[in-house]
């Protein structure tokens, strides 16, 4: 798919057949309709039904210069911005794929002059080819046509050509590390284990030019990841521990930004075995990890200026005579001792080796850590938000705003120590397990003692988040939730 940016429909590359989509609020829509009455001869009666309402879609068609045009009015209800663009682009071109033509050009001249057009540049080129996402893999019949149109040219006044084709190239980046994410998150554990999911890294670290250490299990049980090692004796996979580092060559000073991703390749619970209604939804355990992965491609990509690394733990959760067992108390990088009571708490138990690992040979100035955590957080927030968990006020703040920028929903919850006696232990340093009520924080509040008292530590349990029910999936899928987020935090950051 190309995107090309042009002044003028008539005269330019966009001289022969093509569809013109013009998106429109209802805001003062009868004064636009009228113009477009006029522009193209239509009776005002044709646009009566279109009341231009979030992603309500009308197609007309149109005789000009005795070649067949198309107009593809998109709604986006009362009051436009880049996100709300974003998703209603991103579902036209899911649903009407094969109507929309080969060359599309985009008019946003109806829309209020006050919005950023490159911004909305990049939703556009975005969110159409996120909408081509081939999530029919395996498939070997009854494949859908995944690339819908050859051509996508935004009109603009060329003044805004150099910002817009920024914007295009930012769009492209993001868009296809997401689908790259989608298909880690998608991919179930007989397709990408612990040792698969370590290639892919490699794979885009030789790509993208950033470094990529992968640890195997001898290392990792000599370097005393005892966390790590316990939830992955039960497996036949060999865990893995990968760190990344992306460090541009600059002589300004760069803020090192440290992540830490839960990668869990499939989550059956171990001996605490879960129910297996929905259990195959659990092969979207390492999230977190995925979500780590495509900020470091797309930071890559992108050329930012920041240190970033990122550290992925990652085994299987599985059962076997082998698979450590409740009441069991382990070792980790920390020094700190574990004790089991619950093996489906395996997450935070892992996350301890990477957090531990992580502040003492990088110190990052900011930690942040993600993973599908807790049932717990999905119950307190449904599936429309992250939970946070920081003691850093303006770090909440700015993932808050990074947050609302990009529609990846954080909401805070408390982090206070009197939530520290549901996981205290008898025998060890903490148990992993402490009951149901406040199950998101007191997951949380184990984590926080293996962080080393870090003042800029940023929990996000993304459970809820990171797949669900989407209009692009019959079933439950990918939505790459944490890439855009940590994106534009880091580049929120970065412009400071
Ligand atoms: N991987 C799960 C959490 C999860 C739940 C992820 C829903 C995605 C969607 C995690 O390892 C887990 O099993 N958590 C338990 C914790 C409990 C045993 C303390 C849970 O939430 O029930
Ligand atoms: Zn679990
Ligand atoms: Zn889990």
């Amino acid at each position: 798919m190309n995107f090309q940016l042009i002044e003028n429909t008539k005269t330019q590359a966009f001289a022969q057949k093509h569809s013109l989509l013009i998106p429109l609020t209802s805001k003062n829509l009868a004064e636009k309709m009228a113009l477009l009455t006029a522009e193209f001869g239509w009776s005002a009666a044709i646009l009566e039904d279109f009341k231009a309402s979030t992603e309500e879609v009308q197609i007309l068609y149109t005789q000009a210069d005795n070649a067949l045009e198309k107009v593809i009015l998109l709604g986006l209800g009362e009051s436009a911005t880049a996100e709300g663009l974003r998703k209603a682009m991103r579902l036209l071109v899911y649903k009407q794929k094969e109507k929309l033509g080969k060359n599309i050009v985009i008019d946003f001249g109806k829309l209020p002059e006050e919005l950023s057009k490159v911004a909305l540049v990049e939703a556009c080129t975005n969110a159409a080819l996120l909408a081509t996402y081939d999530i029919a893999k395996f498939k070997t019949k009854d494949k859908q046509p995944s690339v819908f149109s050859e051509n996508i040219a935004f009109l603009l006044p060329s003044e805004s050509h150099t910002l817009a084709q920024k914007a295009v190239e930012k769009g492209e980046i993001i868009a296809s590390t997401q689908q790259d994410i989608f298909d880690l998150v998608n991919l179930p554990v007989n397709r990408l284990n612990s040792l698969q999911l370590a290639e892919f890294m490699e794979k885009i670290g030789k790509e993208y030019s950033f470094g990529v250490r992968v640890m195997h299990l001898a290392e990792i049980k000599q370097l005393g990841m005892g966390g790590l090692v316990a939830v992955n004796q039960g497996s036949d996979t060999p865990a893995t521990f990968t760190v990344m580092e992306y460090k541009p060559t600059t002589s300004q000073p760069l803020k090192k930004v440290g992540l830490v991703g839960k990668g869990v390749t499939f989550d059956m619970g171990g001996i605490s075995i879960k129910t297996s209604d929905g259990m195959w939804q659990m092969k979207c355990d390492m999230a977190g990890a995925a979500a780590v992965i495509g900020t470091m491609e797309a930071v890559a990509r992108l050329q930012l200026p920041v240190h970033l690394i990122a550290v992925v733990p990652s085994t299987d959760n599985m059962i076997s005579g082998r698979a450590i067992c409740p009441g069991d108390i382990v070792n980790t990088y920390s020094g700190l001792t574990i004790e089991i009571e619950d093996t489906d708490a395996e997450g935070r138990v892992i996350l301890a080796d990477g957090l531990a690992y992580i502040k003492k040979n990088f110190e990052p100035d900011v930690l942040i850590d993600l993973a599908t955590l807790t049932g717990a957080s999905v119950i307190a927030l449904g599936y429309h938000a992250a939970a946070l968990f920081t003691h850093n006020d303006e770090l909440a703040e700015q993932l808050a705003k990074a947050g609302t920028q990009t529609s990846e929903k954080v909401w805070r919850l408390p982090l206070w120590d009197d939530y520290d006696k549901h996981i205290k232990s008898d025998m060890a340093d903490v148990k992993n397990f402490g009951g149901r009520p406040a199950g998101a924080i007191t997951a949380a509040k184990f984590l926080e003692k293996f962080t080393d008292k870090h003042p800029a530590w940023v929990h996000l349990d993304i459970a809820g988040v990171a797949f669900g029910d989407n209009p692009f999936s019959g079933a439950r899928s990918a939505t790459a939730y944490g890439v855009r987020l940590l994106v534009e935090y880091i580049t929120n950051l970065t412009a400071q």
